[in-house]
């Protein structure tokens, strides 16, 4: 039967590449560890982005550059902000991008990048009753998407929610970013094709996990009993969000990147208290696991560790795939961009298994 098409290679790229064994990941010839926390994101989209456009201004001017798409992107979709907020915040960030033009400069691609940090506080902000922030076109990218979430962004936040961008920039050939070079391959503009990635990200087995994942700490918190909680979801035939990966047969190397960045963040406040307890219930969820699956080694993903993360700068869990778009759109437009210069339509073929027509004499 063709499942999930496991090991199959639909593409060669010079993008990233995911060591499922290791646990490494390559991210255009850096190793993630060389990246997260060292990088700022605005250098990783460059760094995805060279040869692809031949307009790219170098770091300083690209962030100038991303901020001026912030601005535009603000513009454009100002007007259609009230009708978007009564959708849920990834339907109405989906829709919001809809309208950018579906072209494939430079400038098209940087209001991609822009569109998921500026829609998201906007319409977080209009679902609390407030008025949207405009950009600050000068400001830092992930700083002035806090700024414009809350009216103020602490470094220490900014640095943390940035290093998060990096570190979930591109992971190979994910669901989302498939889909996004399918759409690509027919000469699409990029923002069809960001879309098809945007679409892919929603589900829960993708990058819908981290909101569950904060709802499982709180269930797991007002039942006092990790294991007895998580051993009965497995029971019900449930799946524990942030666990497993169809590439990883061992940790994700992401989740210790994140984790460390949640450990900057405090160990005597609230987010100390969180990551501690967070810890206990990872080690309970391996232990079920490991018993429950011993078939499969079913390891902490990125998603576990991002829901702490995203909780800490300020995000509610609604809108935590909201933000891991705003870090994969880059991985999103180079992919594109990739696809786009092999010239080559992605049309694979189904097997028949329906039924057979009789034939007509
Ligand atoms: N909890 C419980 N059981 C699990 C889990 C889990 N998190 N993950 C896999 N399994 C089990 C399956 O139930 C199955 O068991 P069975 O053989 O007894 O039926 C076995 O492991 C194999 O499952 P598959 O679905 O074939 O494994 P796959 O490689 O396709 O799974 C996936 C990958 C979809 C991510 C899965 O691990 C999962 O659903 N995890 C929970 C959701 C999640 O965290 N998603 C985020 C992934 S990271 C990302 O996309 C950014």
């Amino acid at each position: 039967m063709a499942n999930g098409l496991d090991d199959v290679v639909a593409a060669d790229t010079v993008l990233s590449d995911v060591d499922g064994v290791g646990g490494h990941l390559t991210i255009r010839g850096h190793s993630l560890a060389e990246l997260a926390g060292r990088w700022r994101y605005t250098q990783v989209v460059r760094l995805l982005f060279d040869g692809f456009f031949d307009d790219l201004p170098r770091d300083a001017e690209l962030e100038k550059a991303i901020g001026k798409a912030r601005l535009e992107v603000f513009d454009r979709v100002k007007p259609l902000l009230a009708q978007l907020a009564p959708l849920d915040i990834y339907s109405g960030m989906r829709a919001g991008m809809a309208v950018l033009p579906d072209g494939d400069g430079l400038a098209d691609a940087l209001r991609l990048i822009a569109a998921p940090a500026v829609l998201t506080p906007a319409l977080l902000r209009l679902g609390r009753g407030e008025t949207p922030i405009a950009p600050d076109a000068k400001a830092d990218h992930a700083g002035d998407m806090l700024r414009m979430l809350a009216g103020a962004a602490s470094p220490a936040l900014a640095k943390a929610l940035d290093s998060y961008l990096v570190t979930v920039c591109d992971h190979g050939l994910n669901a989302s970013t498939f889909a996004t070079r399918v759409v690509a391959s027919t000469q699409a503009g990029l923002t069809s094709a960001i879309l098809a990635g945007l679409g892919a990200l929603k589900g829960p087995l993708h990058g819908g996990a981290p909101g569950p994942v904060i709802e499982m700490l709180d269930a797991i918190e007002a039942s006092g009993d990790a294991t007895a909680w998580l051993s009965n979801e497995i029971a019900h035939g449930e799946r524990i969000m942030g666990f497993g990966h169809r590439i990883y047969r061992v940790r994700d190397p992401r989740a210790d990147a994140l984790k460390a960045v949640v450990r900057q963040l405090g160990s005597r406040n609230e987010t100390g208290s969180r990551l501690a307890f967070a810890e206990t219930v990872e080690q309970a969820a391996l232990d079920v696991l490991r018993i429950a699956k011993p078939q499969r080694s079913i390891q902490t993903n990125v998603e576990f560790y991002t829901a702490l993360l995203l909780e800490a700068v300020g995000f509610p869990k609604e809108a935590f795939s909201n933000v891991f778009a705003a870090g994969r759109v880059a991985g999103w437009v180079a992919h594109a961009r990739e696809q786009q210069a092999t010239g080559r339509l992605i049309r694979p073929q189904s097997r028949y298994v329906g039924p057979v027509p009789d034939l007509v004499a």
